[in-house]
């Protein structure tokens, strides 16, 4: 009689709630240490869920630095559920010889929508209005009287960060016969720039003449506070700022300020410094419109994201390159 030998499924992490049948499946082959409770783990016990597991699946709320890897001596492969992957210390994740993937592409018209929606409701006053009616206003109605917003069509919008989803919005833009103007770290061909018809400018240039400003850019060290004091005093007392970048990109306390004393029109903000965390200042403003970072959160986009997230790490364990893997240079040769 022969005895079978089992070999044991690898063991990987999925750090936060996924789709049960995407959970089903990777179960079918690997041993997975899952959350479906979804208590974001402190980085202690991030740690200490990383080691002896040889891929992870995480997103922004997990921090992947040497701390975390520390114990991880497993580990090949980190998937981030997000495009942005400020969550990653890239260098700590090479030296450490882990592959770090994210989820470019399948959000980019979903996040587009929604940076286009959160303009609207910050030109249009749409959250504003709701809550005046219901708190029984609309009696009050009169020409003068109703809260009333700032135009989109025929607006200059200014879109720093004229990625895949700056151009998203760009795009959008037109259908509104917005005039496009763009800051950008590199400019675009000429033949996008024709089929947007957007003209790169400085950001100072950007700052001083769009009506409305939509940050999409990714964070860095170095766009740390790309929108502070000194950037908001050059702006329209009409102008709108959109984020849907990352927090820390705009310094919450100056645009607080900056709102309260009506320096400018409005803002809509989908992220912020130490989410989920909001600045008890921007919580007391009726001129900000403020959502839980949901640019990405349509059903079909977040099973897109999980899929792709798990497509990177089966690829990373079974010694092929992941679709979208961050640190191809680590693992050139
Ligand atoms: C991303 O993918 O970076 C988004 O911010 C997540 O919603």
């Amino acid at each position: 009689m022969t005895t079978q030998i089992k070999t044991p499924k690898p063991k990987i992490l999925v750090a936060r709630a996924i789709f049960p049948e995407a959970l089903a499946k990777l179960e079918e082959s690997f041993e997975v240490r899952s959350n479906q409770a979804d208590q974001i783990f402190t980085p202690e016990e991030l740690k200490k869920e990383l080691s002896g597991v040889v891929g992870a699946l995480v997103a922004g709320s997990e921090r992947i630095d040497a701390a975390a890897l520390s114990q991880a001596q497993n580990l090949r492969v980190v998937a981030n559920i997000s495009v942005g992957y400020n969550n990653f210390d890239v260098p700590a994740i090479n030296a450490a010889g882990v592959m770090a993937t994210n989820t470019p592409d399948v959000l980019t018209d979903t996040t587009a929508d929604f940076g286009f929606a959160l303009l609207m409701a910050t030109a249009r006053r749409i959250t504003e209005s709701e809550h005046w009616l219901r708190g029984g206003n609309w009696t009050k109605w009169s020409i003068i009287n109703n809260p009333l917003g700032v135009d989109v069509h025929h607006s200059t919008i200014g879109i720093i960060g004229m990625g895949r989803i700056g151009q998203g919005i760009a795009k959008r833009a037109l259908g509104f016969g917005m005039k496009v103007i763009y800051h950008n770290r590199s400019r675009l061909s000429e033949t996008d720039e024709t089929s947007y018809q957007a003209s790169y400018v400085s950001k100072e240039e950007l700052l001083r003449t769009a009506d409305h400003i939509v940050l999409v850019l990714p964070y860095t060290p170095e766009n740390h506070h790309t929108i502070g004091v000194k950037e908001i005093a050059l702006m329209k007392p009409t102008a709108t700022l959109i984020n849907i970048a990352r927090g820390g990109i705009v310094d919450d306390v100056a645009l607080a300020a900056a709102l309260k004393a009506g320096k400018i029109f409005a803002a809509g903000l989908d992220v912020f410094e130490g989410e989920p965390t909001v600045h008890p200042e921007l919580l007391k403003l009726s001129n900000v419109v403020l959502a839980p970072h949901i640019a990405s959160a349509t059903e079909k986009t977040r099973r897109a994201m999980v899929d792709l997230a798990i497509e990177n790490l089966r690829a990373a364990l079974n010694g092929k390159k992941p679709p979208s893997l961050i640190n191809a240079e680590a693992f050139k040769g």
